[in-house]
């Protein structure tokens, strides 16, 4: 079997750290694995599959030789070593938002539009959309095949893990010290994220909305392969450590029953259908953490319209939303391309 010389760019990081395991639970045919990550991390060691790894400082030089590289070191470290890494040779998949509306690099979703990693070959960088959009648009997909979707409206509760291992720390923390009747640090969000929910996740834009709510809107149009859905978002970051829950209205333009999107959803590749609300059945975040699938219930017919469903979609927000997402494209690209 052929191997490939891995790079993770970001190891350190909460994404980077889930690339290495999902590599190793998905026994993806590493050669050589070389873990980055900023100066600070020189001298940690990682573990990968029974063996420690030395983390290495992300320089120019770091990709030679290098076939496939996951990155997750945050938009402005990607903007830069990306195409320094794609230079020479390596095949990026990036998990920040750097290049992901660029016309010239694949946003994929392997269940939703995988025949576009093929666009890799322009700039040698594939971008893994965000961990919300992805979640949502493996399940808007095979409804959209269906019954063509002409809106949907999200409202999202984001897990903390989605701003990195400094925001686990933070609400932790904040957990502990108001348990014990201490003072809090605010630092990673501007409002105490403990007990609380902040409709503001990434900046403000000059339209009112969040870069969050328009890399949904913009993400899905591009991985839908479909410029005319209508999306509106309103993003929340709640205190949750992992995964993320999404509140899902969409208008179709045919009909399609409560009966039927669950009939469509539970042959759809990486969904499993969990409804069954008189049990008290319905997906949960903490039933969500560390599994692969994004889990969908709460399937009602929106009454207030003539083909509407209203929906709740769950996912591990650093498995599928981010790592495993980049693992899977990588898989994709070795089987058809390397
Ligand atoms: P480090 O741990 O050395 O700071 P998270 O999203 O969980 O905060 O993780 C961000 C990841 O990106 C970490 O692995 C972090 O490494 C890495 N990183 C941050 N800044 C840089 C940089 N300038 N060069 C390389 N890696 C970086």
């Amino acid at each position: 079997m052929k191997t490939y010389n891995v790079a993770v760019a970001g190891a350190t990081g909460a994404v980077g750290n889930e690339m290495i395991s999902v590599l190793e639970e998905r026994d993806f045919p590493v050669k050589n694995l070389v873990l980055l990550a900023s100066s600070r991390s020189v001298g940690k060691t990682l573990p990968f599959k029974g063996k420690s790894v030395k983390v290495q400082e992300l320089k120019e030089d770091s990709f030679k030789g290098i076939d496939i590289g996951l990155f997750s070191p945050g938009g402005a470290v990607s903007t830069k070593f990306a195409p320094i890494a794609a230079a020479s040779g390596c095949v990026v998949i990036d998990n920040t938002s750097a290049f992901r509306m660029d016309p010239d690099v694949p946003l994929v979703v392997p269940e939703v539009n995988e025949h576009a990693i093929a666009g890799y070959k322009k700039k040698g960088i594939i971008a893994n959309p965000n961990c919300s959009t992805i979640q949502m648009v493996v399940v808007l997909k095979p409804l959209h095949d269906f019954a063509k979707i002409k809106r949907v409206v999200v409202s999202t509760y984001q897990a903390v893990s989605g701003t990195g291992m400094k925001a686990i720390k933070e609400l932790e923390q904040q957990v502990l010290n108001l348990y014990n009747s201490r003072k809090i640090e605010i630092k990673v969000y501007p409002h105490q994220i403990a007990f609380n929910c902040l409709p503001h996740i990434d900046s403000f834009l000059d339209n009112g909305y969040t870069k969050e709510e328009m890399k949904m809107v913009n993400e899905t149009k591009k991985i839908m392969e479909d410029p005319s859905i209508a999306v509106t978002a309103t993003t929340v970051r709640v205190p949750v450590f992992y995964s993320h829950s999404e509140s899902v209205n969409i208008e179709f333009e045919k009909d399609v029953t409560p009966q039927k999107a669950r009939a469509l959803l539970k042959k759809a590749p990486g969904v499993k259908v969990v409804d069954d609300p008189l049990k008290n059945k319905y997906p949960l975040a903490i039933n969500a953490a560390g599994k692969d699938d994004t889990f969908v219930g709460r399937i009602r017919r929106d009454e207030t319209i003539a083909h509407g469903l209203n929906m709740w979609i769950v996912a591990d927000n650093i498995r599928k939303g981010a790592a495993l997402n980049a693992v899977q494209i990588a898989e994709s690209l070795i089987e058809k391309y390397m």
